[in-house]
């Protein structure tokens, strides 16, 4: 090797356990404080304005939301509710996707059909980009799509959003950073605040604490020993013919050099069913299939009807600070971790605690309490992934714990054959109870107790 390349290995690496480091060291980091007002000294200038946006209700419509709101400094960047979709700034429309948290997103590359995946095995596949089904290539291109979606924070246009930062309150600060002339290029200047909110989230230590149990725990920390139920839960997650929540939840060495993202960036169809609380499922004909659309038009099936491999398929989530959450999904259909785990579990042994039913005959059996559907009557015939067009569901993933569990996509491009099924879950209750354990240990800001507790939930 030669030296210059080992200088600059030396260099990657202790950037890398740099960030580790700094977010174990200051646990309280992650506190909701950060995201507020006190020390931005770190900051650079533009990461400073990049913050005051952040929270700047003025870039709204109405003026009455800002960023924070939905992504709350509070709840990993995430909602601050269990609603499936949030009200937007004009207080009577509803948005379409449940929100995700904004922390650990940094990294992200751009989206790909055929991205590199860092697990350095799997084939190239979908992967990369932001939002959930990727159509935003970074950071900084991201903020159109808040600003001016109508049920999001609702500006009319650019002009407005530049019109808000010309009379606000950061306007002079805006000018010294990006120039004095800033405001007369209104394509310029908003492109401007997206480089401005690109770098708070990159910079500010609060989108990625590394303060997690789970960090303490790798990086062979005091305080990071984990409990028997949460090292239990730990295999559950890496075990390929009992979790396998690893196969798509990458935890190994990312493309930053940071491990434990618990996503390796891939796009799968998972089968979510419908959720009735969104307001736009009111209409049947409505279906968000992620990368084949709505949102994205590249991918777009050429007819209504034709079978397409990119349909259904949503973007694997950070699994950090997930336990954080009330609202699973992206369509936030799911509101426990129990149920989303039990659903790996059962869709396909059970697809009636799951999917509507209709038919049959007899009295009704009752579901298990974690089942969406409270009963179901002997018989009956199950509308299963219901929240994809019959001729799309060619792509739904029958990996472990799902499906056949034989492997990834069933028929990619469509198939029609009937789906074969293991006829047991993959994981018993005790694995499920385990891996919730586990999955809390991933919550940012953890401080280790004075003297370990020797009993109680997912400590024996
Ligand atoms: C009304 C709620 C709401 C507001 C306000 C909002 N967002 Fe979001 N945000 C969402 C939702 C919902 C998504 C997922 C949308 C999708 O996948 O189509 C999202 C996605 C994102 C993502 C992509 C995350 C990922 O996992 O790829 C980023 C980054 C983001 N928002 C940043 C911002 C910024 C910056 C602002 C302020 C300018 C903002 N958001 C304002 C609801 C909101
Ligand atoms: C085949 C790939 C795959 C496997 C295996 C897998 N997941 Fe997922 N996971 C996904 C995808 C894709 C989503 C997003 C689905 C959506 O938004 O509709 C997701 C979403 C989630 C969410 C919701 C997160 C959020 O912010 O809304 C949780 C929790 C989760 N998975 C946990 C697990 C656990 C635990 C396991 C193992 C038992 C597991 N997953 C196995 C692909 C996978």
């Amino acid at each position: 090797m030669n030296k210059c390349v080992a200088a600059l290995l030396l260099i990657l690496a202790l950037s890398a356990c740099g960030n580790g480091n700094h977010g174990a060291a200051s646990g309280a980091s992650s506190s909701p404080s950060t995201g507020s007002d006190d020390d931005s000294s770190s900051l650079s200038a533009m990461a400073q304005i990049g913050k005051k946006a952040f929270f700047d209700t003025t870039l709204s419509g109405f003026k009455d939301m800002s960023c924070a709101d939905c992504h709350s400094p509070e709840y990993a960047y995430g909602p601050p509710n269990s609603l499936a979709v949030q009200l937007g700034s004009d207080g009577e429309s509803y948005g379409t996707r449940a929100v995700p948290s904004l922390r650990y997103k940094d990294m992200t590359p751009a989206y790909s059909d055929e991205a590199e995946n860092p697990d350095g095995v799997t084939l190239s596949s979908p992967g990369g980009g932001f939002m959930d089904d990727g159509r935003a290539d970074s950071l900084a291109d991201q903020i159109t799509f808040p600003l001016l979606n109508p049920v999001e924070m609702d500006n009319p246009s650019k002009a407005a959003v530049v019109e808000a930062l010309k009379i606000g309150a950061y306007a002079a600060q805006f000018e010294q950073v990006f120039g004095a002339n800033v405001f007369d290029d209104t394509d310029a200047a908003f492109a401007d605040l997206g480089q401005a909110l690109q770098a708070f989230q990159r910079e500010d230590i609060s989108f990625h604490p590394y303060s997690s149990k789970y960090d303490l725990y790798i990086e062979n920390k005091i305080g990071g020993g984990l409990t028997p139920a949460e090292k239990r839960g730990l295999e559950v997650f890496n075990t390929a013919d009992i979790g396998n929540c690893v196969a798509c939840h990458y935890g190994g060495a990312s493309f930053d050099g940071n491990t434990g993202l618990m996503t390796d960036f891939t796009y799968q169809a998972i089968g979510a069913p419908r959720n009735p609380d969104i307001p736009n499922n009111d209409d049947p004909a409505y279906y968000d299939m992620g990368l084949c659309g709505p949102y994205r038009t590249d991918h777009t099936p050429a007819q209504l009807g034709t079978p397409d491999a990119y349909c259904g398929q949503f973007k694997v989530p950070t699994l950090r600070n997930v336990a954080t959450r009330t609202v699973f999904f992206h369509n936030g259909v799911f509101h426990t971790l129990d149920q989303v785990v039990h659903f790996y579990n059962t869709r396909d042994t059970n697809p009636e605690y799951w999917y509507p039913s209709s038919g049959g005959t007899g009295t009704p059996v009752d579901n298990p309490d974690y089942a969406l559907q409270p009963t179901f009557v002997p018989g009956a015939t199950v509308d299963k992934f219901d929240d994809l067009p019959a001729d799309e569901q060619g792509s739904i993933d029958e990996e472990v714990p799902l499906g056949t569990g034989v492997g990834g996509d069933n028929t990619l491009g469509g198939g029609t054959e009937p789906r074969a099924v293991h006829s047991t879950p993959s994981m018993t209750e005790q694995d499920i109870t385990d891996l919730i354990c586990f999955l809390d240990t991933l919550t940012d800001g953890y401080q280790p107790p004075e003297t370990a507790p020797t009993h109680g939930a997912c400590v024996n």
